[in-house]
């Protein structure tokens, strides 16, 4: 039985805070990917992509995501980045039920546009770009057990409708291991 929660998702979407409230009501350890990465090389994703750039970025969130996928019972936010590579979708899927939280270009927009500390878009038109990295990546977050538009529901909606997944998710576990 899979006992991780793993939040994939554009920039924005909110993994991280639905994560860390998702682990203390569930009882569960909270990881975040990124957080990992910025602890491991001692910079954080900023100064690693300015430093080293987006190859060195990209190896180091790997090595964690194959760290961070063996634990158990764990809630694990990840970057927005970690499906360009199938091997860390492949990694976090086996320990974990993946959850994808998705929002409209213009929330995502008003969501980052405060405090752009996102590399990646800090290259022309932030509403353009947010635009461009969306479309080359839309088919590459279609890996996910529950999807979750949070463009219009609050922080307690997203988190009520994540809980009622989990639970159907789980009764359905048990029927299945009874039938096998
Ligand atoms: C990235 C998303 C960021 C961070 C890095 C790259 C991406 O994480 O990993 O800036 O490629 O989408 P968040 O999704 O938490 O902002």
């Amino acid at each position: 039985m899979k006992t991780n929660i793993v939040l994939i998702g554009f920039m924005g979407t909110g993994k991280t805070a639905v994560g860390k409230r998702l682990a203390s009501i569930l009882k569960k350890n909270f990881y975040d990917t990124d957080q990992e990465v910025e602890e491991v090389t001692g910079m954080t994703i900023s100064e690693l992509f300015n430093r080293c750039g987006e190859i060195r970025f990209r190896s180091e969130e790997n090595l964690a995501i194959n760290r961070l996928a063996k634990n158990e019972n764990s809630v694990i936010a990840t970057g927005g980045g970690i499906i360009l590579d199938e091997n860390n979708i492949a990694a976090l899927a086996k320990t974990g039920i993946m959850i994808c939280l998705t929002a409209k270009p213009e929330i995502i927009y008003e969501r980052v546009k405060r405090r752009n500390n996102r590399p990646l878009l800090k290259k022309g038109d932030l509403y353009e770009r947010i635009l461009e990295l969306m479309e080359e990546r839309e088919d590459l977050y279609k890996c996910a057990d529950f999807y979750i538009d949070t463009s219009d529901l609050d922080f307690q909606d997203v988190i009520d409708q994540i809980l009622q997944f989990l639970e159907n998710y789980q009764q359905q576990d048990k029927v299945d291991m009874k039938r096998a």
